[in-house]
């Protein structure tokens, strides 16, 4: 493949979306939330009261999702999910539908096919090891623990919804830790990523030194 891609990949609330929309934006590129379509896929399987223990049940509702996206909105059967799929609980349940191999398989042509030119950066959590192996910037993005919980407050109480921190660091910490120890494209940095703790850094100085890294390489 010829199109250039920036792989981002981090635990929960590390800042991964954020700066990949907006290295994107500043170079003029796509952008691949990842993350969304494992949403979508909970979302849809919430709606239709699939039991989460059910593997192939789960794969079947992630097989026949069909998301559209419009002006910077995510529909789902004709409706604006955009804030629905940002809830918590719908990360927690994206989660558990993450590590059932069969939905990973469903979702892997829709993240592909997101690579156009002139270019993609795709944040989630097997961007740079499983999605897009050949990206030639991949990046591991943290934040601690407790920053990236406090950045998630800030984010939902800017929403106009309720946060408490401590409910919120214990789904951050469950999530990552599902994420971590599934079987199947856990969360680990790839080998060839580069590591960047973002606990101390704006989003400005954050995009700044991934702009650096990619010109870096061109
Ligand atoms: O995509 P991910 O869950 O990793 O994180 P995000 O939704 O992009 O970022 C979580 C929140 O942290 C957002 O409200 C960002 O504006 C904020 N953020 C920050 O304060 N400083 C950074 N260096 C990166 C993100
Ligand atoms: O924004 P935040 O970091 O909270 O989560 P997200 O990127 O929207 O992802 C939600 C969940 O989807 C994660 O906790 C993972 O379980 C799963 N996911 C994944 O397994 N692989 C990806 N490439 C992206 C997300």
């Amino acid at each position: 493949m010829t199109v250039p891609v920036i792989a981002i990949d981090g635990p929960a609330a590390s800042g991964k979306g954020t700066i990949a929309q907006r290295t994107a934006d500043a170079l003029g590129w796509h952008y691949l939330d990842s993350g969304a379509l494992y949403r979508l896929a909970a979302l849809a399987a919430l709606r239709a009261k699939v039991s989460f223990d059910d593997p192939a049940a789960l794969t079947a509702a992630a097989q026949s999702l069909a998301p559209q996206f419009k002006d910077g909105r995510i529909w789902l059967d004709g409706e604006d999910v955009s804030e629905a799929i940002r809830a918590e609980t719908v990360g927690v349940a994206a989660s558990k539908c993450a590590a059932v191999p069969g939905v990973r398989q469903a979702l892997f042509d829709l993240q592909r096919r997101a690579a156009a030119a002139p270019g993609l950066v795709a944040d989630g959590r097997d961007m740079g090891t499983v999605v897009f192996p050949e990206a030639k910037l991949k990046i591991f993005m943290t934040a601690s623990a407790r920053v990236r919980a406090e950045r998630r407050v800030k984010q939902l109480e800017a929403r106009g919804e309720k946060a408490d921190l401590a409910a919120l660091t214990r789904d951050l910490e469950e999530r990552d830790r599902r994420d971590r120890e599934r079987a199947v494209a856990p969360l680990k940095p790839a080998a060839d990523a580069r590591l960047l703790d973002t606990s101390e850094m704006g989003i400005d100085e954050v995009v700044k030194k991934v702009l650096g890294w990619w010109s870096e390489l061109n």
